[in-house]
């Protein structure tokens, strides 16, 4: 188990950061919003700047987030999720990680939710389970 999860998680990020508005997003300030804007996996920005405190991410195309893409935002407060057609995979596990950090209060995890495969549609991801039973991660029973 524990060596099929490490796998999964290899590719990193190695994007470039830089402080300008990443396109097609508008800024404000230190808010990014990139939402509603039809943003596929492929085509989300490859970085964000450094000192980004709110990202608006929700309402797009997403169906997974590249590993690492959130991981240097040391300022990031809030990033919003939810409204996008996320895949519960093997590359859920970035985003399923992101998750369990944030603090509950902040509910990030409100209506980030499978909406495949069919038998995982509508579970939050943060719950899903790298062990046995209902909700378990497909790559990680093989
Ligand atoms: C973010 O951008 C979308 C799309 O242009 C727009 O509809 C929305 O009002 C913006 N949200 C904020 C908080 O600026
Ligand atoms: C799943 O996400 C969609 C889109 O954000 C939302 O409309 C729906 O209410 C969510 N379902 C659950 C069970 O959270």
């Amino acid at each position: 188990m524990k060596g099929l999860l490490l796998l999964c998680l290899l590719p990193l990020f190695g994007g470039q950061r830089s402080s300008a508005c990443p396109h097609p997003c508008s800024c404000k300030g230190n808010q990014v919003n990139c939402s509603s804007m039809s943003l596929k996996s492929s085509s989300l920005p490859t970085s964000f700047p450094a000192g980004t405190t709110v990202l608006h991410l929700h309402n797009n195309l997403l169906t997974s987030l590249p590993n690492g893409i959130l991981d240097d935002l040391a300022s990031v407060h809030s990033v919003s999720l939810h409204g996008n057609p996320w895949v519960c995979d093997c590359g859920v596990l970035y985003l399923r990680a992101w998750l369990l950090r944030q603090p509950p209060a902040l509910k990030s995890h409100v209506g980030v939710n499978c909406s495949s495969p069919p038998s995982l549609r509508g579970r939050l991801v943060v719950y899903l389970s790298e062990q046995g039973g209902p909700g378990l991660l497909p790559l990680l029973v093989l």
